[in-house]
């Protein structure tokens, strides 16, 4: 689909891009010459996947142990890529967290715990780079990962919505605020790809995949591969006049079936329950791997 070389010389920046979908993007990239940097809480599971990229790849990777919580962290690394390395070309906004509850449910804590990273961190990892590109008059592509829940809202997942939306208009809004820098902003809005990280927290009882397969228009769910070479696509050093757009990648769902998780308003506090305690334990097994975290004045739920 792209030339061998198309990322060559490019300096890019995967935020949480030790696992899930942005270690897709990031492993499709640096398949393609771009060298890389990745960003998250583990640096066991960043230096894992920076060998694994160095492996199949023989790419240039870096990694950085980085909560995107913490605005002074990220500005931190930036300047560490631009002293040490050079100058990004390319900043993936990929990094987020989220989970299923009743909204009712939510503790303030809860609702920062996700916002924080979704809304907060990607603004943080944004105006980090931008200032930066225009300061050295250097031309920029930023690429934010939302999802189709910013056109339809979702149940269930209220604070991710609220902040996938803002990032949204974030994209929208430096895509013209921007432009005369040489600077980009897109996003990719992707509908199901299953990944351990997200399916633990948003199909926690069962995986349900059979079923949402079916119900696509293509009758089929995401695969890796379908993201890293959207992201390749608009992040191409030659494709510099798509600005501003966010892109639907889930093979035509939301158009066909609407917002995502109705199927849990049949839940009643039993199945909360189940899905809140294994959730719970996923989160908590997460933690145990973490290397950094936010500091406790911008951690959820200190303000
Ligand atoms: C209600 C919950 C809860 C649950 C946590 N909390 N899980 N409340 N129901 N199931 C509450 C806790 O009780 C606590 O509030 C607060 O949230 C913070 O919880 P912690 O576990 O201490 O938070 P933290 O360690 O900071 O972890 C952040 C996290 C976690 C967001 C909760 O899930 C995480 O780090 N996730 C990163 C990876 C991830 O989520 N990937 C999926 C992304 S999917 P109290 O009041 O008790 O202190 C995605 C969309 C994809 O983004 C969509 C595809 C279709």
């Amino acid at each position: 689909m792209f030339k061998d070389d198309l990322f060559a010389g490019r300096r890019v920046l995967v935020t949480g891009g030790g696992t899930g979908l942005g270690l897709a993007m990031a492993e499709r990239l640096a398949g393609l010459g771009a060298e890389l940097h990745l960003c998250g809480r583990r640096l066991p599971v960043l230096d894992e996947a920076a060998g694994m990229l160095r492996g199949r790849h023989g790419a240039k990777v870096a990694t950085h142990a980085v909560d995107i919580r913490d605005a002074a962290a990220v500005d931190a690394m930036m300047e560490t890529i631009w002293s040490e390395h050079g100058p990004l070309d390319c900043l993936v906004n990929n990094a987020a967290g989220n989970f299923i509850s009743r909204t009712e449910d939510l503790s303030p804590n809860g609702f920062h715990a996700i916002s924080d990273i979704v809304f907060r961190g990607t603004f943080y990892a944004t105006q980090a780079a931008g200032k930066r590109w225009i300061r050295d008059g250097h031309p920029g592509s930023v690429l934010s990962i939302v999802v189709t829940w910013v056109w339809t809202g979702s149940p269930f997942v209220v604070p991710s919505a609220m902040s996938k939306a803002g990032v949204d208009a974030m994209t929208k809004s430096l895509a013209v605020q921007w432009g005369r820098h040489g600077i980009r902003c897109n996003a990719i809005a992707p509908g199901v790809i299953p990944t351990e990280g997200a399916g633990s927290r948003l199909r926690p009882q069962d995986s349900q995949q059979d079923q949402l397969s079916a119900q696509n228009p293509t009758g089929r769910l995401g695969q890796p591969q379908d993201i890293g070479n959207l992201a390749a696509f608009l992040l191409a050093p030659d494709n510099t006049w798509i600005n501003g757009q966010t892109i639907a990648l889930d093979g035509g769902d939301h158009l066909a079936n609407g917002a995502y998780f109705t199927q849990y308003l049949d839940w009643g506090d039993a199945e909360w329950q189940a899905a809140r305690e294994r959730i719970a334990a996923r989160n908590a097994a997460d933690r145990a791997g973490r290397t950094v975290n936010a500091p406790a004045s911008s951690a959820a739920g200190a303000d």
